[in-house]
């Protein structure tokens, strides 16, 4: 059983994945003091970032008690167009005026595996040695990767570590990801993806046979923390069963 909300289209999308994030923010300052997220990269996020940079969502947040972090990252400098930290300065931290010191970004521009170990052990400073992030939110692509773990890597993800750099064929290029262990040791995680280009990959994912190493995305499954998909009509039209809640 998965736990799907439906929303129309992409605007609906952002702003639901926006109110959610905004909710677990609160609820996490809440109990904690902080919030510890790792943020998508990639398209869909913007919107979302773009709502949460504005009032009313910005003005429900207490920033100064959130910590961002990466998903991933491309190989590339932070001012890099493919940077996704470049993508979410430019969408929510620089409009909310986060501080710099609130900001933990994958550092792209360095040699892939060097970036992936000092991330690492960038998290076990930052969150101890099993982070456990109080939101992971995700892309998936129309090939049903997350983050940075794509179809034909998993040979280079070692689950045991918490960070990975695999070479990415079809893009010619490494990555730098969170593997599916941290992913996994999340309170909350989320998953926002819309549009006709991700309905296959969607019902594959949701209703096919389970072979992550075909569609990656497969491996997040909360140990103990949930897991929500927040999707528009056009990514579940090819969905068999009715499995979704609509919201
Ligand atoms: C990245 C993302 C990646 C993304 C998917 C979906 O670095 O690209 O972290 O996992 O979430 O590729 O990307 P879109 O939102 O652009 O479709």
């Amino acid at each position: 059983m998965h736990n799907l909300v439906i929303v129309a289209g992409e605007r609906e999308l952002a702003e639901r994945a926006a109110d959610h994030f905004v909710e677990k923010a609160r609820a996490a300052i809440m109990e904690r003091g902080t919030f510890d997220v790792a943020l998508a990269g990639g398209s869909t996020p913007k919107a979302m970032n773009a709502l949460l940079a504005i009032s009313p969502r910005k003005d429900r947040v207490h920033w100064e008690s959130v910590r961002f972090f990466f998903g991933d990252e491309r190989c590339v400098p932070p001012d890099h167009d493919d940077s996704n930290f470049r993508m979410t300065n430019e969408s929510l931290f620089a409009p909310v005026r986060i501080e710099e010191s609130q900001i933990f970004r994958i550092r792209g521009e360095d040699d892939p595996k060097a970036a992936a170990a000092a991330y690492s052990a960038l998290l076990v400073r930052e969150m101890g040695q099993r982070p456990r992030f109080d939101l992971v939110h995700l892309g998936m692509g129309p090939d049903g990767h997350t983050a940075s773990i794509f179809p034909g890597t998993l040979d280079q993800i070692d689950d045991t570590k918490l960070t990975a750099a695999p070479w990415v064929e079809k893009f010619s290029t490494f990555r730098v990801t969170i593997t599916p262990r941290v992913i996994n040791n999340a309170r909350s995680v989320t998953i926002e993806t819309g549009g006709a280009a991700k309905a296959d990959a969607l019902a594959a994912v949701l209703e096919g046979p389970h072979e992550p190493s075909r569609y990656p995305i497969q491996l997040v499954a909360p140990t103990d923390g949930e897991l929500l998909w927040i999707v528009d009509r056009a990514a579940v039209a090819h969905l068999r069963t009715t499995i979704a809640t609509s919201g």
